[in-house]
This record gives C-alpha cells, sequence and structure tokens, in this order.
C-alpha cells in the first residue's frame, strides 16, 4: 500500500516532490487502517491521521480525527467534496497547533483546494511541494522558517496566499508574479531580502500585493504598475530607495497605496492625482522633499493621507479641507505656510495633524468650520496668539494638542463647550490668565496638561466635576490659592502634577493624594498633607485618623527655643531641604533687603529721635518706595540692625524649629540682644499688607511678663517675618516630654507655669487677641523658669478661610484642640484657648502627652484623667516623677479646674480670668475645700 500511495500523490502535485511519502514513517496502526480500506478517500484519512500524529495538539482540536474512520469528512476542520468524497479544504486557524509542519502529510492530500492553517505555531520551512489544485494557502502567523520555495511560483492553481508573519527570509522568487490566477498575495512581515524582481504580465490578476515590513531593499519594480488590476499595494517598512515608479499612474483601480517606512527620495510626483480612486495614501517616514502636489485634488476619493516624517516644505495644500478627506497628517515636515481654511462646514475632516512644522502666526477661527473635526494637533509649531474662541463651536473635538507653541493670551472660557474634548494639551505655550472655571464643562475630559505656562490666579474648583481625569499636569504656572477639596472626588487621577506653582494649603483627602509622589507637589508656597511625614505639621482634626507610625509630636510645631533634641534634628534635616527648595533665594533677598535698609533707618533714626511709644506713627520704618524692597518696623527704640546680618538668617545651625505658620531663626540685634525670627511659609495666605500690618501692631502692642514681645515684622508680598524676643530655657514640652534641663520641673514650678500660662492668656484676651494655638510647644521657659506664651493671634494674619483648612493649619497639635473647631456652625471664641488651657494643665499635672498612640489604641488624656477621677483614683495619674512633694489635695484641684476646662460645651469653660482668680485662691489658700472650685 505504501509505494502506492506514495506514486498517487507524486503524480499529482506540483513539480518536483518526488517520492517524498516513501520516507513516511506510518505507524503499524495507520498502516492497518490504510490497507483495509481501499481508495483515495482512505489515503485522505491515513494523510490527516499521519498530519496529526505529526503536530502537538494542547487544545485537543484533532483529538476527534481517528484512524478507525473510513471517511474524514466530518473531523473538526475538514471539509470534502461532495461528488467525489474527497477532502478539499483543511481549515484550522488559531487551534494551537506547534511543531514542524508535516509537509509529507499534505502533500498527499492531493484533492485539496484550501488549507488555512493561519495563528497557529508551526514551525519548520515551507513544502517544497504542493498539492496540484491549491488554490488558497494561509500560513500566516506562525513561526515558518526557511526560503520561499521557487515551487510557489509554478502553482498555477493558487489564487491566494499569505504566508504574512513568519520568519521567512531570502528573495522573492522570480516568475511568481506570472501565476496566472494569483488575486492576493501577502508576504508580509517576514525578513525577506533582496530586491524585488520585476516581470509583472499585463494578465496579471494580482488585485492585492502586500509585502510590507521585509527587509526589501533597491528600486520598487518599475513595472509593478503593468498588473492593471491592482487595488491594494503595500510596500512599506523595507529599505526601498529610488521613487515611485510612474507605471504606478496607470492604476485606475489602486485603492490603496502604502510606501512608508522606506527611503523614498524625489519629490512627490504630480501624476498621484490620476490614481482617481486611491482613498488611502501613505508615504510617511520617507525622504520626499519639496511641495505637496496640488494635484493630488485629483483624487476625489481620498480619505485618509498620510505623508508625515519627510522633509516636505511650502504651504498647507488646500485640497486638505476640500476632498472627502477624513484623516490628514502632514506632521513632522517643514510645512510653513497655512492657506485659508473654507468657512463652509464642507470639510469632512475629522483628524488633522500638523505638528512638527514650521507654522507660524495664529490659529485661524475659521479652523471653527471644520465641524467634524475629533483630533487637531499642532504641538510643535509657531503658532502664536490666542487660541481662537470659535473652538467652542467645534462640538466633536476631543483631542487638541498645541504643546510646545508660543500660544499667549488667556485660555479662552468657551472651551467649556467642547464637551466631548478628551485631551488638551496645552505644555509648553506662554498662556497667561487664570483658568476659567468653565473647563469644569468639558465633563469627558481624562488629559489636561497646561504645564510650562504663565497661568496664575487659583485651580478651579470646578475641576472636581471632570471625574473621567486621568492626567493633570498644571506644573510650571504660577497658580496660587489652595486646592479645592473637590478634587478628591476624582477617583481616576493617576497624575496630578502641580509642582512648581504658588500653591498652599492642605492637599485633597483621597487615596490618591495621600500617597502622591513629592515631585508631583514639589515647590510651592507650602502644600501639605496629614498622611506625609515631610510636610507642614499634623493637620488632622481627629487624633484617632492619625497614623501613629508617622511622627506627629506637637513640637513640629515649635517656637523659638533651643534646639536640643532628636525631633529638632530630624525637623531641621527637612527644613535644610524646604530651604533649599522653597525658600533659599526668596530668604537671601530678604535678608540683603534687611540689612541695606538697617542701613538707611540708622541713618534715619540718627536724624531724628525715634518714638519708643506703641502709638500708630511709632517705630522705626524703613523707606518702601523701591519696587522690590521690603518694609522693616521695629517697634521699640534700641537698635533695629541684626549684627550677624544675613549670615544669622542663612545660618542652618540658627534655625530653632518650624511651625505651621513658618520657620524660626535665631539672630542677634546690633545691641547684642537676640532675637527670634520667624519666617512665616503661609505668605501666600497672609493677607494685604495694610491689614497684616494692622493686626501685626496691635500683636506688638501686647506686653506681659509672661507673653513673649513681637519686637517687629518686615515685609514683602512673598516674605514676611516677625521678630520676637528670643527666650533662652527651650519649651515646655521639651521639659515634660524630653528631660530639657537636670530633672523634671518641681511640683512648685509646675504650679507656677500653670499660673504664669493663665495670666498671659487672661492678658491676651482682655486684648481681644484669641491665641488659638496653646500647647506646651509654644510655652517658652526663661532663665527663671517663668513661663512665656508665643506663638499667639497669627491665625489673624490668614483671610478667613475654610474652617477646614484654618483649623488644621494652625491647631496642629493634637488633642488641644476644641471640639468646635471642627464644627462649621459653632463661632470659634476665647473658649478655644480655654479648652487648650485645660489639657495643658492636665500635661503639666500627668507628665503625659495630650494624645498618646499605643500598639493599636489612642489614648486621649483628658478622657483618662477624667475616668480616673471618677474612680477615686487620680493619684495615679499623677506625673510619677513628682516625688511626693505636693499635697494630694490641691493637685485633684487642679485636676477638676482642668478638667472643668476641657468641658465639651463652650460655655461651661470659665473665663480665663475666672481661672486666674481660683488658681490664686488656691496658691494662697492650701486648704480650699474642691467643692468651692466644681
Ligand atoms: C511554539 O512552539 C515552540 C516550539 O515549537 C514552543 O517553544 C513555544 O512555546 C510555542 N508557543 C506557543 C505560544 O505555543
Ligand atoms: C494574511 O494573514 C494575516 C494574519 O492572519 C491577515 O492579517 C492578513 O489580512 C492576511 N492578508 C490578506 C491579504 O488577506
Ligand atoms: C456650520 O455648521 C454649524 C453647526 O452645524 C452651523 O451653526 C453654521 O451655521 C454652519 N455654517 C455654515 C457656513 O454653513
Ligand atoms: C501630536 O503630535 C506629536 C508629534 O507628532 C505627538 O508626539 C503627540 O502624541 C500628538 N498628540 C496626540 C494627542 O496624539
Ligand atoms: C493669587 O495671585 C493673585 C495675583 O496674581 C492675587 O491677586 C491673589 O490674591 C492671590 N491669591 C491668593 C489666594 O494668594
Ligand atoms: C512634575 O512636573 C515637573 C515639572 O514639569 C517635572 O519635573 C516632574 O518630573 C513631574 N513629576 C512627575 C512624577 O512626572
Amino acid at each position: 500500500m505504501i509505494p502506492s500511495a506514495a506514486a498517487t500523490s507524486s503524480s499529482s502535485s506540483c513539480p518536483m516532490a518526488t517520492a517524498v511519502a516513501a520516507r513516511l514513517l506510518l505507524p503499524l496502526a495507520v498502516v492497518l487502517a490504510a490497507a483495509a480500506g481501499a481508495g483515495a478517500v482512505n489515503d485522505d484519512v491515513l494523510a490527516l491521521v499521519v498530519f496529526k500524529s505529526g503536530v502537538s495538539d494542547p487544545m485537543g482540536r484533532l483529538a476527534p480525527w481517528s484512524e478507525d474512520a473510513d471517511r474524514a469528512c466530518a473531523w473538526p476542520g475538514v471539509s470534502c467534496d461532495a461528488r467525489t468524497g474527497r477532502v478539499d479544504a483543511l481549515a484550522l486557524p488559531a487551534a494551537g497547533l506547534s511543531g514542524r509542519l508535516p509537509r509529507s502529510a499534505l502533500l498527499r492530500l492531493d484533492a485539496l483546494l484550501s488549507l488555512l492553517l493561519p495563528s497557529n505555531n508551526l514551525s519548520g520551512s515551507l513544502p517544497d511541494a504542493l498539492p496540484l489544485r491549491v488554490r488558497v494557502l494561509d500560513l500566516s502567523a506562525n513561526a515558518l522558517s526557511g526560503y520561499l520555495p521557487a515551487v510557489l511560483a509554478s502553482c498555477q492553481s493558487l489564487v491566494s496566499l499569505n504566508l504574512s508573519g513568519n520568519r521567512l527570509s531570502g528573495p522573492v522568487p522570480d516568475g511568481i508574479w506570472s501565476l496566472p490566477s494569483l488575486r492576493s498575495l501577502d508576504l508580509s512581515g517576514n525578513q525577506l531580502s533582496g530586491s524585488v524582481p520585476g516581470g509583472f504580465p499585463r494578465s496579471s490578476s494580482l488585485r492585492v500585493l502586500d509585502l510590507s515590513r521585509n527587509l526589501l531593499e533597491g528600486d520598487i519594480p518599475a513595472d509593478v504598475g503593468e498588473a492593471g488590476l491592482l487595488k491594494s499595494l503595500d510596500i512599506g517598512h523595507n529599505l526601498f530607495t529610488g521613487g515611485l515608479p510612474e507605471s504606478l499612474r496607470g492604476l485606475s483601480g489602486l485603492i490603496s497605496l502604502g510606501a512608508s517606512g522606506n527611503a523614498l527620495a524625489g519629490e512627490l510626483p504630480a501624476w498621484i492625482g490620476e490614481i482617481a480612486a486611491l482613498e488611502r495614501l501613505d508615504l510617511s517616514g520617507n525622504r520626499f522633499v519639496g511641495a505637496i502636489p496640488a494635484d493630488i485634488s485629483g483624487c476625489k476619493n481620498l480619505v485618509e493621507v498620510d505623508l508625515s516624517r519627510n522633509a516636505l516644505t511650502g504651504e498647507l495644500p488646500s485640497w486638505v479641507f476640500g476632498l472627502a478627506l477624513q484623516r490628514v497628517s502632514l506632521a513632522g515636515n517643514a510645512l510653513s505656510g497655512w492657506v485659508k481654511v473654507p468657512g463652509d462646514n464642507a470639510s469632512a475632516l475629522q483628524e488633522l495633524d500638523l505638528s512638527g512644522n514650521a507654522f507660524s502666526g495664529v490659529i485661524p477661527p475659521e479652523v471653527a468650520s471644520l465641524s467634524r473635526l475629533q483630533h487637531l494637533n499642532l504641538s510643535s509649531n509657531s503658532m502664536s496668539g490666542q487660541l481662537p474662541a470659535t473652538i467652542g463651536q467645534m462640538a466633536l473635538l476631543e483631542v487638541m494638542d498645541v504643546t510646545r507653541n508660543q500660544l499667549s493670551g488667556n485660555i479662552p472660557p468657551e472651551i467649556g463647550a467642547t464637551v466631548v474634548l478628551r485631551k488638551l494639551l496645552m505644555r509648553r505655550n506662554s498662556l497667561t490668565g487664570v483658568i476659567p472655571p468653565q473647563i469644569g464643562n468639558c465633563r469627558s475630559l481624562i488629559a489636561l496638561d497646561l504645564s510650562q505656562n504663565k497661568l496664575t490666579g487659583p485651580i478651579p474648583v470646578t475641576i472636581g466635576n471632570l471625574i473621567s481625569l486621568q492626567m493633570v499636569d498644571l506644573s510650571e504656572n504660577k497658580l496660587n490659592g489652595t486646592l479645592p477639596v473637590e478634587l478628591s472626588k476624582l477617583a481616576s487621577l493617576r497624575v496630578f502634577n502641580v509642582s512648581h506653582n504658588l500653591l498652599s494649603g492642605n492637599l485633597p483627602m483621597s487615596h490618591f493624594f495621600d500617597t502622591i509622589p513629592d515631585s508631583f507637589i514639589s515647590d510651592n508656597a507650602g502644600l501639605c498633607s496629614s498622611q506625609r511625614d515631610n510636610s507642614c505639621s499634623g493637620v488632622m482634626p481627629k487624633p484617632i485618623v492619625f497614623n501613629p507610625n508617622i511622627s506627629t509630636d506637637p513640637l513640629s510645631e515649635v517656637s523659638p527655643t533651643v534646639p536640643s533634641s532628636r525631633h529638632h534634628k530630624k525637623i531641621i534635616l527637612s527644613i535644610s531641604t524646604l530651604i533649599a527648595i522653597v525658600g533659599g533665594a526668596m530668604i537671601i533677598v530678604g535678608v540683603i533687603t534687611i540689612t541695606v535698609l538697617n542701613r538707611r533707618v540708622r541713618t534715619a533714626a540718627s536724624h531724628s529721635a525715634v518714638p519708643a511709644a506703641l502709638s500708630d506713627d511709632y517705630g522705626s520704618e524703613s523707606p518702601d518706595n523701591e519696587a522690590n524692597s521690603g518694609k522693616l518696623v521695629m517697634f521699640s527704640r534700641g537698635s533695629p540692625d541684626f549684627s550677624a546680618g544675613g549670615h544669622a538668617l542663612l545660618n542652618k545651625d540658627c534655625e530653632l524649629g518650624r511651625g505651621g505658620f513658618g520657620t524660626v531663626y535665631k539672630a542677634v540685634l546690633r545691641d547684642g540682644q537676640p532675637v527670634a525670627i520667624k519666617k512665616l511659609t503661609v505668605s501666600s495666605l497672609v493677607k494685604s499688607e495694610d491689614e497684616f500690618k494692622r493686626q501685626v501692631k496691635l500683636l506688638g502692642k501686647v506686653r506681659h511678663h509672661n507673653v513673649i514681645t513681637l519686637r517687629g515684622f518686615y515685609w514683602t508680598s512673598s516674605l514676611q517675618l516677625l521678630i520676637y524676643d528670643f527666650v533662652p530655657g527651650g519649651s515646655l514640652y521639651q521639659h515634660l516630654h524630653e528631660c530639657l534641663g537636670k530633672s523634671s520641673p518641681s511640683w512648685m514650678e509646675r504650679f507656677g507655669i500653670i499660673v504664669g500660662v493663665a495670666r498671659a492668656l487672661a492678658h491676651l484676651h482682655r486684648h481681644g487677641i484669641i491665641h488659638y494655638n496653646l500647647k506646651s510647644s509654644n510655652v517658652l521657659l526663661d532663665s527663671n523658669g517663668e513661663p512665656r506664651v508665643g506663638d499667639y493671634g497669627l491665625v489673624k494674619l490668614l483671610p478667613m478661610l475654610d474652617r477646614y483648612v484654618l483649623s488644621s493649619k494652625i491647631q496642629s497639635a493634637l488633642g488641644y484642640m476644641a471640639p468646635e473647631f471642627t464644627c462649621r456652625t459653632v463661632n470659634v471664641t476665647e473658649k478655644c484657648d480655654i479648652y487648650g488651657f485645660g489639657v495643658l494643665v492636665l500635661e503639666i499635672l500627668t507628665g503625659r502627652k495630650p494624645v498618646q498612640y499605643l500598639e493599636d489604641d489612642v489614648v486621649v488624656l483628658c478622657d483618662v484623667v477624667r475616668a480616673a477621677l471618677e474612680e477615686g483614683r487620680v493619684e495615679d495619674c499623677m506625673d510619677p516623677r513628682l516625688s511626693g512633694d505636693f499635697s494630694m489635695e490641691e493637685a485633684v484641684l487642679i485636676v477638676k479646674l482642668g478638667l472643668v476646662c476641657t468641658s465639651q460645651v463652650p460655655s461651661h469653660r470659665p473665663d480665663m480670668g475666672e481661672v486666674v482668680s481660683m488658681l490664686e485662691m488656691v496658691r494662697s489658700s492650701q486648704s480650699t475645700p474642691a467643692d468651692e472650685l466644681v
């Protein structure tokens, strides 16, 4: 049987297939099965079983193919000729078959007309013979390698050959163009090389020829146009040189011509316009030069033209707007002149890419008459002037890219009418003015890039409406104000870059903003987040939300005090970074100005006696007529000059600490007096100069033994300094919690501190000043251990902001904040200071921080003390370091006072005046019964 089968197949295959089947090694069962039956039908079963045994079939698609069958016609992938019963088609696309293509088995299917095995993983080389009558052969998207067999050129019946997407190499076989029936030849995506043979006969049936994505070189065959029925020709992404062969002009049926990504050169031939049926023309990525022929207007059916990445010059051809064209890319040429856009709505243009040319002048307002335009790319040109307001009429515009031009002026508010806009990319222009709030109407926006412009003002709240936004880049502008909390609604946000602006305040609260990379927010006037260890001090209204693993110690709010602790080192490190990035330049300018101005002030002062009184026209003021200079005002006589000058301020060693309002530096006055200088980091939030001055002068009038005196201030719009008395003894926080000094304060010292702070607050309240920010780190001790309260009243320097922002900005000291702070409907009064005072009292008595973080618990001090008092074991709460040198009776009184002050309801808290009287009573009469107090 075997020799006879071999003889049959060899007689019915393409020439040169000699006795291949004789080499078949058939399993015994197959031989027996074939022997049992008879005739060609059984030969088909045999051949397919051999085919099956030759490939690996992990998906089991060939499982039903059994050698026991008489006929193969019902097997999956197999079909037979109804009359003869012979297998005439094998179609197993994407069947997961791998292994070497079973060439000999295929050869035995001698009635096969169609073999379709695309998108498998078959390897090996092509058969060097094919069944005689094969008309359609599709082995595309496999892993076949080797040369194209010359025998292909003699398979007279072949109608369609698709070998694309394999690893075939070598030349395109000679004579292949002569196949009389061949209508479609796809050899794309292989590694074919050499030059393409000519010899296209006039009788060619070829409609589709795809040689793209190979390594073919030399000229495009000059006679390709002889194949007069060609509809589609793609020779793109090869190494062809020369020009387009003129024979192409005769291809009256050519619909698609692709020659992109070659090295074709010369001018674009005007005769392209004669290819009347042309719908798609892609000559991108070549070396064509000169003007784009106007004659292309002859191609009335053009839909898509890509001439990008050549070296074309001259004007935009007017046919771009005239034909039925839908997509035009002329990107990456050297075109320079606009033509008039006809204002007649006739254009079908949907995509226009003119990026990377030399177009200049304004974007013509008539561009809006391209009413079907969806995609406009004008990036990397030299367009100038304002974006036309008519853009709002482009109802279908989805993408607008004007990146890297010289556009100036405002972004027109009309942009809000482009409701289907998905991408608005305007990076690197010179746009000014504010971002129009109308942008919030562009509901489809996914990407908004306005970076590297000169935009000012706030980020509009309406951006919070753009819920599809994924990418926002507003970096390198001059935007100021705070980030709208509405941004937290943007759930798809992946990029939000606002670095290098003048923004301030808190980041919105959302997972995205909690984990936002530094480089998205760096270099602003002061953007901060609770979730980040290195931004401004804690901003959460409720301790419970805090992550205990993040450094949240109240010390991060530091008043003029001595740097000593480990915390300080950490803080100072981050300040250096901060200064380097944000304030460096500003403070240098500020300090130099101060030094210069002080010299003038001193000269002026020597001519006229400066009044010491704090009347409205007190003090020495520097002239402020120069444009950029600041104003230094000292409230008292003395020497308004820093002996250490700029060095003191610039030297990082002189930094004392940092708080929600600013960084504090130590400096020395000319007369040797040390001062603490607070540089406000909230400068962008600060009110106008007049209001600032009025408020600071009010604070400057405060004179009290227990209050740190404000000596003067310095003002420019970008830098504000407050000059305070320097208090050398460190903060109460350090004495209580960091053992600064020899030992912790004694009972009498603690009592004295409580009384002193109470007097200080009473004095401030009498002068209408609410402290707002009382806590142990803001109470400094002088060399006698007397308390001096600092950082008072600064909130009044800020304009009235959102209560939450305000409270988080200042009341960073957790646990000290009165509950009404978080409640928008309650007015904040002096009573909030009394709450903070109550907490401070308990802190002093217990030696514990107002809020403590345990492993998985948050302990709020006043709750603990209140519970202990109710259970009659308040002694347990007292600071164990107070070794019995106090009367418990007295201590209980003061604990009760502290608890009354921390009443939830503001009106239940006493006045500061009452508190002072009570404390004085305790002091004078050690035996006052507790009942009288509560
Ligand atoms: C394709 O076949 C080769 C070996 O013939 C094998 O290594 C590879 O994993 C197969 N790939 C797929 C996707 O089946
Ligand atoms: C050839 O096969 C590939 C992949 O299977 C397919 O994408 C391509 O359209 C085919 N070519 C022709 C001319 O049909
Ligand atoms: C163009 O179309 C728009 C909207 O479809 C219409 O408002 C305008 O009048 C038209 N202009 C012309 C010149 O037809
Ligand atoms: C606009 O064109 C430039 C250069 O050709 C390209 O990099 C950019 O991705 C295009 N823009 C859009 C939105 O497609
Ligand atoms: C933002 O800057 C503008 C000047 O460009 C100024 O008028 C405005 O007050 C600033 N707003 C804030 C919140 O600082
Ligand atoms: C944000 O923008 C700045 C300035 O344009 C840039 O340097 C930085 O790399 C950007 N950040 C990220 C994460 O892309």
